[in-house]
Parts: structure tokens; sequence; C-alpha cells
């Protein structure tokens, strides 16, 4: 099945009847595409584990229109409901407990589920044609192989995947990295991934600052993939590197590896003939937008070595910061 116009009725129409029957769709969200099945049957999330090649005691975010449809999958704290009425449709993926029996494969057998209402149109006119079938969630990792490189593009995907899934097209994904987990278990929210709106801003929409998934009372941190050492990685290395070191470090690398092996992502181009070379924006929104496509462009084009310039400590940086550092870990 070939890349299809998110936007396009017959097209939304084909996957949700694809999603009722247990099937996977790929489609595009605001933060990265999404690999999705109906969340409340096992047999179709055990289609995206075996196709991602996920562990199956990972667990997935489930994607609803809104609270209301939350509420089939979760109990909804005080806390959580605050969080659904500040940031949805948005991308904020909330953790509450779950209800007893319902979403087990997705939630990886946690008694707690992760829950997002995505903000782009083609997610949520999927998720409004899939509750026509009274399918109310969609599980949604990232649509990539586990531990790789997240799609913000359509084609992105079926390089992944290959034709024979069905990607619902959006256009390049706005934020570009994912969204921001955080835990309304409790009383206090804590952030288990930082995301594509900032700590900061998180704080100011709840009026209350968030702790480090480590903080807080007894409440053991669940598992989250995206906090594994190595994830988010291409093929070639990725090292990040503190500008004033970068034409040393460059020097190094090319000696090693020639000039067509490596690519550097910085602000300012270096001083070096024959090497990829792509400006990073000054600020944390523009190179989130790009930072996946960047490094999925220099794998299509056979880099081994790419040097990232390291980003400001800035606080909007965080997770930016997160995905790149991940990037560069070394690989299990
Ligand atoms: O922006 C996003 O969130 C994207 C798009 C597609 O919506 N989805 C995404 O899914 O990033 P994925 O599977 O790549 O990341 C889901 C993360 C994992 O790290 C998982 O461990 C965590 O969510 N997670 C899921 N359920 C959880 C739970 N009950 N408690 C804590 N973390 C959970
Ligand atoms: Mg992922």
């Amino acid at each position: 099945m070939p890349i299809l116009s998110g936007l396009d009725t017959e097209a939304l129409r084909h996957a949700a009847r694809r999603l009722a029957d247990d099937g996977l769709v790929a489609f595009a969200t605001e933060t990265v595409y999404g690999l999705g099945a109906r969340a409340d049957h096992d047999a179709a999330v055990a289609g995206i584990f075996s196709l991602k090649g996920r562990p199956v005691d990972h667990p997935l975010i489930v994607h609803v229109l809104d609270a209301p449809a939350a509420a089939h999958f979760g109990q909804l704290t005080p806390l959580s409901l605050r969080l659904m009425a500040n940031c949805w449709p948005g991308p904020v993926s909330v953790v509450v407990p779950r209800r007893a029996g319902v979403a087990t494969a997705a939630a990886g057998g946690l008694p707690t589920v992760a829950l997002r209402c995505p903000a782009h149109p083609v997610a949520r006119e999927l998720l409004r044609h899939c509750q026509a079938h009274g399918v109310h969630g969609l599980a949604a990792p990232s649509a990539n192989r586990f531990g790789r490189t997240s799609p913000t593009q359509a084609s992105h995907v079926r390089d992944e995947f290959g034709d024979a899934l069905t990607v619902l097209d959006g256009g390049p994904c706005e934020a570009g990295i994912e969204s921001a987990i955080v835990d309304a278990t409790g009383d206090r929210p804590r952030l288990l991934r930082p995301g594509s709106w900032s700590r900061e801003r998180l704080a100011q929409l709840l009026d209350a600052p968030l702790s480090d998934a480590g903080a807080g009372p007894a409440s053991p941190v669940p598992k989250v993939s995206g906090s594994l050492a190595s994830h988010y990685a291409p093929d070639a290395a990725v090292h990040l590197v503190a500008a004033e070191h970068l034409t040393q470090w460059l020097a190094q690398q090319l000696a090693a590896h020639g000039p067509s092996s490596v690519a550097v992502w910085s602000r300012e181009r270096p001083a070096v003939q024959g090497i990829h070379w792509r400006a990073m924006p000054q600020a944390a929104e523009p190179a989130a937008q790009q930072l996946f496509a960047v490094l999925r462009d220099w794998d299509s084009c056979g880099v081994s070595i790419i040097g990232v310039e390291q980003p400001p400590r800035d606080a909007s940086w965080e997770g930016v910061l997160d995905r790149l550092q991940r990037a560069c870990a070394p690989r299990p």
C-alpha cells in the first residue's frame, strides 16, 4: 500500500477499517509519525511489537481524541485532568493508573497507562473515524524499528517498513521530537521524558514545577524505552562536540575517514572543504523540528561519522539534548 494523503476521506475510512480489523496503520502526528493499532485488542498491539522488534514489556502510548475517550483506558486523577485541560490536544502524554483488564498489552502489563491527545488534524481525523467503529484509542509508538531514529516524514516510515504498511501522510512533523511524558499518578507532576514542550512551558501551564523521573515518593520509575541509554540512533556514529573543539575534532575525523564520510551540524560553517554540513538553527524549536530528518538524510548518503555542536545549556534545549545524548550513546 502506498503513502496516502491523511486528509483524504476515503484513505481515512480505509485506515480506520484496517485498524478496527486489528491491522496496523502509520499516521502523522505533530511530534513524530506513529505506528498505530487498536489499543483495546492485545492481538492488534502484538503486531506493533513484532513489526518494530520492540520488547513486549516496553509500554506504548495510547492516543485518544479527548479526555472522555481517555477515561476508557485510565482512571483520571485530579492532576491528570488539569494536564488534559491545559495541554490537550498537544504534545504531552499523561501517565495515570490503568483500568483493570483494559489495554494490557499496550501498557506492557504495567498498572499504569500513558495517554496522549494529538493536535495534528490527520491524527484527529483518524481517531474520529476509529470511534465510528467503537475504537476509542490507538496504541502508537514512533513508527521506526526499535532503538532507531524517529520518523518525521511519511517517506521515513516507508524507508523503515516498506510499502506493505499504510501510511497516512500529514507532511513534515511540526515539533520533530516526541511528546513530553508526565507522570500524573500522584499529586505532583514528574517529567518522565522531556519533549517538544519545555519543562518551563509545562510548569507554567500547570502552575506547578515538574520534578524528575527519579524524584518523589516511593513510586517506581516505569520502563520508558526513550530512557534507555542508547536510542534514536542513526547508522552513523554521532558525537556531541563543544563548539570550541569542533575544528580540532574535524581534523582528526578527516584524517581517519576522509571528507565524504564526515558530516557536521553546527551553527557556523567549519572552514573545511568537502564535508557534509547543515546549519543548526539558533533556537531549540526549529532545531528539534530538523533533528531526526538531518540524521536520516546523512545515513542515506553513506556518512559514517556525524559531529553535532553541543547545544546551549539553556533549559529550552532539554528535549533536543536528551535525544542527542541517546543517539550518541554506545550501542548495546
Ligand atoms: O510523541 C509521541 O509521544 C510519539 C507519537 C507517535 O505520538 N510516540 C512515542 O511513542 O514517542 P514511543 O513508543 O516511541 O514512546 C513511548 C514512551 C516509551 O518510552 C514508553 O516506555 C513510555 O512512553 N510509556 C508508555 N507507557 C508508559 C507508562 N505507563 N509509564 C511510563 N512510561 C510509559
Ligand atoms: Mg520511539
